[in-house]
């Protein structure tokens, strides 16, 4: 049984709702790039806030507005001059394009930012995101950004897996962000996402007890805001290599749950089998008290975490129904159909979705 992906209609709807009345409580108002519709002051704050924190760039916009005041200025300027003012922010190449942006613009748009945003990605630096969000706090266009930031929240409240940056997680991304998009108050939506991520669901230790989004949150309800977004996998990250047991009786399979430290502590997960046990029937009849019968093979998978890949290899079992009588605090028999509401750690999911979907 596969995960429903697509978010329902009534969720959707919250979820922005949700956003705008936090951003209006909670958000940042009075940035200096903010309050206004001009989009060569969103342009310019969008292109130093990419990599680069609001602290930061405060002060460098002050001084960035004051000499280029426009956009017509900073196109006749001397590109040592923009990159003098640009000196310390680094990523210098963002200086570069932010100029010749501006000589684009002053040339071959009459003086204007263009309106749509297929037109502002084409300018130079100014990727999908970034145009989406100037098209929004300028002209009200109803685009959806997908900064690192949106990423963040994205794959934490869908649960979404897989390390942003690959493809295919990426095309779920933009085209869960397309989904997600309200009717009205784009500015403030699109502001509240920047906000949200930049402020409370931070990569380490977001503050949920906070968070407009918590109570359907996927990754708060599993416990795994530190295991979403996925990390991007290390080349030389070390791998080390578990057997787990999938003992089944009918529609129901046993779980025990992980020791409180260590990965997915204090979470449900199949029964590890001990490294050094070269006879698995022998360990489970001594472990839980019943005799189980091998059944068919299982493909292996892996897992990434941030420091070390997990090669998982389940072992099937069959077990009779008497089995299911044998209950400690720590075991549960779980219904393969109870799986969508059951808080599981994404390879145990994977291996039982499976699993149910091979009968
Ligand atoms: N990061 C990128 N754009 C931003 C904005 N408009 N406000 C705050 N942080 C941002």
């Amino acid at each position: 049984m596969m995960r429903a992906h697509r978010p329902h209609p009534i969720a959707v709807i919250r979820f922005a709702e949700r956003l705008v009345a936090w951003q209006r409580r909670h958000g940042r108002h009075d940035l200096p790039w903010q309050n206004t519709r001009d989009p060569y002051r969103i342009w310019v704050s969008e292109i130093m806030l990419q990599q680069t924190q609001v602290d930061t760039v405060v002060p460098y916009y002050a001084r960035f507005m004051a000499r280029f005041p426009d956009v017509a200025v900073l196109a006749a300027a001397d590109l040592d001059e923009v990159l003098g003012l640009w000196s310390g922010l680094g990523y210098y190449a963002r200086a570069r394009n932010l100029h010749a942006t501006a000589r684009q613009v002053a040339t071959a748009h009459g003086g204007h930012f263009p309106r749509e945003v297929e037109a502002l990605a084409a300018l130079p630096g100014i990727g999908r995101s970034t145009a989406a969000a100037i098209a929004a706090f300028a002209f009200g266009a109803r685009a959806a950004i997908l900064d690192g930031n949106v990423r963040r929240v994205l794959c934490r409240a869908f649960g979404i897996e897989g390390p942003p940056g690959e493809r295919a997680v990426e095309k779920r991304l933009w085209a869960l962000a397309e989904s997600l998009l309200p009717e009205r108050a784009i500015a403030a939506y699109t502001q509240a996402q920047m906000d949200l991520g930049a402020t409370l669901c931070t990569r380490h230790r977001p503050r949920c007890g906070d968070c407009p989004l918590a109570a359907d949150c996927v990754a708060h309800r599993e416990g795994r805001t530190a295991e979403l977004p996925t990390p991007r996998p290390r080349r030389d990250a070390p791998r080390r290599a578990v057997r787990v047991a999938l003992i089944r009786s009918g529609d129901r399979v046993l779980l025990e749950r992980r020791p409180p430290a260590g990965i997915w502590g204090g979470l449900f997960a199949l029964p590890e089998i001990p490294s050094s046990c070269d006879d698995a029937r022998a360990w489970i009849a001594g472990r839980f008290g019943f005799d189980v019968r091998p059944s068919r093979e299982l493909a292996p998978l892996e897992h990434a975490f941030t420091h070390f890949r997990l090669a998982i290899q389940p072992i099937g079992f069959d077990v009779d129904a008497t089995a299911l009588a044998c209950h400690e605090p720590d075991h549960v028999w779980l219904e393969l159909a109870g799986l969508d509401e059951a808080g599981l750690p994404a390879p145990v999911r994977r291996i039982l979705e499976s699993a149910a979907g091979g009968r």
